[in-house]
């Protein structure tokens, strides 16, 4: 039994651009946030305010925030890693903020310069803030199946972590197979413990399609009734403190398998495929989605 409907959450221009070696220029980005919100995608991550020394592709975040024309039927999202971060996000109006914690703390060290016991007393101040002004808190979880740094991660320390966060008071955590090593048995693992203690409409999946396991993981997600799916148009993306890691699972690929289904996203998926070709020839690369490349072949 799978969801009637699925809501896809958008993170190409934050995940995706993150780790691009071309820096694009405030308009293009603007660009490509209004064509994928022309194409009916609902939720998405717009930028990040994280400390440009360490993340310089999203140095511009403000300034995209300002020029967005925003649709209002459109959340409009951002990473908030600390009380700073988020003030500069309340300032240009965000939606929606996400912090994001680690499963493992190797990675919570590499990617957020503290321990995961430190990382959620900063986290608490941001939900502290973001409560008092009314902005939802998403949670997000590294390494939910492995760690670039520690190799397999225990269900139980990722349990730990979603339920930390979720009782702090994120309305939603979203499971990051950072690296993609994830497989389906792996992933329907640890989503029998994490079920066992957390409703499904708490969690959204967030897969990186490293090892081509993407699609099949989602799969075993839906199976186990989450409907929140994360992806990157034309599958751009991948993160700089986890060397390796491929772009986040296409967008336009996670939707050709949902119309497949027949389960309802209210996103058309040929204007996503014109959004990755835009994206893709500002970058001067080719799309990593094989649903693009087939559409566009057509
Ligand atoms: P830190 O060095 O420990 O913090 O960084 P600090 O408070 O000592 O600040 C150091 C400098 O950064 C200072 O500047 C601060 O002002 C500045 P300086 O005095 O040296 O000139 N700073 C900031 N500037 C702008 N905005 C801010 C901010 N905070 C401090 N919010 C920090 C700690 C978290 C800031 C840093 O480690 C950082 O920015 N890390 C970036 C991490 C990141 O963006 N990673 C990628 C996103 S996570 C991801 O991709 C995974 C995910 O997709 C899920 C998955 O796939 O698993 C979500
Ligand atoms: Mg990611």
């Amino acid at each position: 039994k799978y969801p009637d409907k699925v809501t896809l959450v958008e993170v190409g221009p934050r995940d995706g651009l993150q780790n691009e070696p071309t820096a694009l220029s405030i308009e293009t980005k603007v660009a490509l946030i209004e064509q994928l919100a022309q194409a009916g995608i609902k939720r998405i991550e717009a930028g990040s305010f994280v400390s440009p020394k360490w993340v310089p592709q999203m140095a511009n975040s403000e300034a995209v925030f300002q020029q967005l024309t925003r649709l209002p039927s459109v959340v409009y999202s951002a990473l908030t890693p600390n009380l700073r971060g988020f003030d500069s996000a309340l300032a240009v109006n965000v939606d929606e903020v996400a912090i994001f914690g680690a499963a493992s703390e190797s990675f919570s060290q590499k990617n957020i310069n503290c321990s995961i016991a430190e990382s959620l007393a900063r986290f608490e101040a941001v939900i502290d803030a973001a409560k008092a002004n009314n902005i939802p808190v998403r949670g997000y979880v590294s390494c939910v199946l492995g760690c670039p740094y520690e190799g397999d991660i225990s269900p139980q320390s990722v349990l730990e972590v979603t339920q930390s966060l979720l009782d702090m008071g994120c309305y939603e955590v979203s499971l990051g197979d950072t690296i993609g090593t994830g497989t389906p048995v792996k992933t329907t693992n640890l989503l029998n413990v994490l079920l066992k203690d957390i409703d499904a409409s708490k969690l959204a999946v967030h897969f990186h399609d490293t090892y081509g396991q993407a699609l099949a993981n989602i799969l075993i997600a839906l199976q186990h009734g989450i409907a929140v799916i994360d992806s990157a148009v034309a599958g751009l993306g991948g993160c700089p403190y986890a060397k390796g890691a491929s772009g986040n699972v296409a967008t336009e690929d996670v939707l050709f398998m949902l119309n497949g289904m027949n389960i309802e996203t209210g996103i058309d998926l040929h204007k996503v495929v014109s959004a990755g070709q835009m994206i893709t020839a500002e970058l001067g690369r080719i799309s990593q989605s094989k649903s693009a490349l087939a559409l566009a072949a057509h």
